[in-house]
């Protein structure tokens, strides 16, 4: 087993959601898997006022609201959090950080291993790291020094390009992780172990067996809070320009000849430089944008989008987006992949859904079954496959049958959650699982016509909070094509228009 670096989890960003809702107590958990290094501190950074013991205090409450944590374990772990007031904007207060951290690497026998999060606003991404090597904290002389960067890398691909420039100035590629959380999902890095390790799928996974290929980012949430940050972002940048993309690429790139950070990246990368780019015509005939509108569900009343805080009453920002989209290679010309996202949809799901060929000639019945590979991301992970059986009883009639698989099966299995294995892995200094800046940037490249076109005036279609989103989406669709429903619908009773 690879032995941990002592190293110092530096969190900018440290009184704020991310760092209190997910990366504590991911670190905590792998602290309680004892995945962690003998010696380490985690030193929060932030503008606000925090004592050691005040931080530590906020922090703990969090994760005490687990009803089955360790208590014990929980206060030996919190002596490990640390807190250092500085405003990140202003280089001459790193002085104090860097005091602060070769202070507790002597105390705790710590070498000078870092690894700086930035969990703060997008506006500080190329702030923080220029602050750092003012003060030499970039350099590598000593031990390492990783940038973890949160998402949104960029606002679109012209910034995202210059906020690469503004980082290679101080730190080199392989220094910098760049964070998208659905690639720490354990069912998305699932799809290559289906794909690579199993010798029953890979040979129909092309355009001559595949029909179309769904993927679907359902959330029944709304916005809630996020108001000032989603209406500068809607949905094509929140869900698509990241975490779908790459879903698309697991779903379709070549197998890497070895798995490494090199070897995958190149792979992932290659296949997003075949997104077919859009045109106008796709523009216009295959992209459905919509917006949730006020509703009625099951007794409770949803606000429209443009009610929620922070969002103006004229919003036209997209919170469902519909897309029908090809890749250009030899292995998938031709097949469509739907991609859809939204928000206020029935139910919570992501999944991919592989639609096989119909058998050339229907011995049976005039309509043969479905062969479909449902690769269910979440929640319920698992993976289905639906085929055709003869209906016992006389004659050959056809029913549709499937073969379930739900990770809940698996005894005695934890699934690490994605920030906890994406942790991991950057303290291990394991790239593999990161979005390099050519496929950050092959990604803006593909959605930068659908900004463009949203600068213009555009169909904004409504839907009603609750549901699966504009009719126009089924439009899409070829002959004998529909989204799959995940869940049933809701009925009549269940939901009202308002
Ligand atoms: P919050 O608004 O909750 O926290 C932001 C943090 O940054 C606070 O610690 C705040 O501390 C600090 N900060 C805010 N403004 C400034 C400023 N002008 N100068 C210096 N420091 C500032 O944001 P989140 O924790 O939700 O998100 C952090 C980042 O992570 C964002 O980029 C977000 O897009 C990304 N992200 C968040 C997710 C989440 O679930 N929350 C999910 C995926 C990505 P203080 O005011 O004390 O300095
Ligand atoms: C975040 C988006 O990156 O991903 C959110 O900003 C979205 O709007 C979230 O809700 C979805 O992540 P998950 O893991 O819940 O599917």
């Amino acid at each position: 087993m690879l032995t941990l670096d002592n190293n110092c989890i530096v969190i900018f960003g440290a009184s704020g959601d991310l760092t209190q809702r997910m990366l504590i107590p991911a670190l905590f958990k792998l602290y309680m898997l004892k995945e962690l290094p003998t010696s380490f501190a985690i030193i929060g950074v932030s503008r606000s006022d925090y004592s050691d013991q005040s931080f530590r205090d906020k922090l703990i409450k969090h994760i005490e609201s687990d009803p089955d944590v360790d208590q014990a374990a929980l206060d030996k772990f919190s002596k490990h959090l640390f807190y250092q007031a500085i405003d990140p904007a202003k280089v001459d207060q790193y002085a104090v950080l860097k005091e602060r951290i070769e202070s507790l690497e002597t105390q705790l026998e710590i070498p000078s291993n870092t690894l700086f999060y930035l969990a703060t606003p997008p506006s500080l991404y190329s702030v923080i790291p220029k602050n750092l090597a003012a003060h030499g904290m970039n350099k590598e002389d000593n031990g390492w020094k990783r940038l973890v960067i949160e998402k949104p890398f960029g606002y679109d691909l012209e910034s995202a390009i210059e906020l690469d420039k503004s980082l290679y100035k101080d730190f080199t590629e392989k220094q910098i992780y760049r964070i998208d959380h659905y690639l720490g999902k354990e069912t998305v890095q699932n799809m290559l172990v289906l794909r690579f390790a199993n010798s029953i799928f890979e040979p129909l996974w092309n355009a001559k067996y595949i029909d179309y290929i769904e993927v679907t980012g359902a959330e029944d949430l709304g916005i809630g809070t996020r108001g000032g940050y989603y209406d500068n972002s809607g949905a094509m940048r929140d869900m698509i320009q990241n975490h779908l993309l790459q879903v698309i690429a697991m779903v379709a790139m070549e197998p890497p000849a070895v798995i490494n950070a090199d070897s995958m990246r190149d792979e992932v990368v290659k296949v997003l430089q075949c997104l077919k780019p859009l045109t106008d015509h796709d523009l216009k005939h295959n992209l459905v944008l919509g917006q949730y509108t006020k509703s009625h569900v099951r007794g409770k009343c949803l606000s429209s989008y443009r009610e929620e805080e922070g969002v103006p009453n004229d919003s036209r920002t997209e919170t469902y987006v519909a897309l029908k989209m090809f890749i250009k290679n030899w292995r998938w010309d031709g097949v469509p992949f739907y991609v859809r996202t939204a928000k206020r949809m029935p139910t919570r799901v992501t999944e991919v859904v592989i639609h096989f060929k119909k058998t050339p000639h229907p011995v049976f019945s005039a309509n043969p079954p479905d062969n479909k590979l449902i690769i269910r991301i979440q929640p319920d992970e698992g993976t289905l496959l639906t085929f055709g059986l003869k209906k016992p009883g006389s004659g050959f009639n056809t029913e549709e049958v499937s073969m379930d698989f739900h990770y809940k099966n698996l005894k005695n299995t934890q699934l690490l959650t994605a920030y906890e294995r994406l942790l991991l892995d950057v303290v291990k200094g394991d790239a593999t699982l990161f979005s390099r800046s050519d496929a950050v940037h092959a990604c803006w490249q593909f959605v930068q016509p659908i900004l463009d076109y949203k600068k213009q005036s555009f169909d904004l279609y409504g839907y009603a909070a609750g549901t699966w989103g504009p009719i126009e989406a089924e439009a899409l669709f070829e002959k004998d094509q529909t989204w799959r429903s995940p869940c049933k619908n809701l009925t009549d009773t269940d939901y009202c228009e308002l």
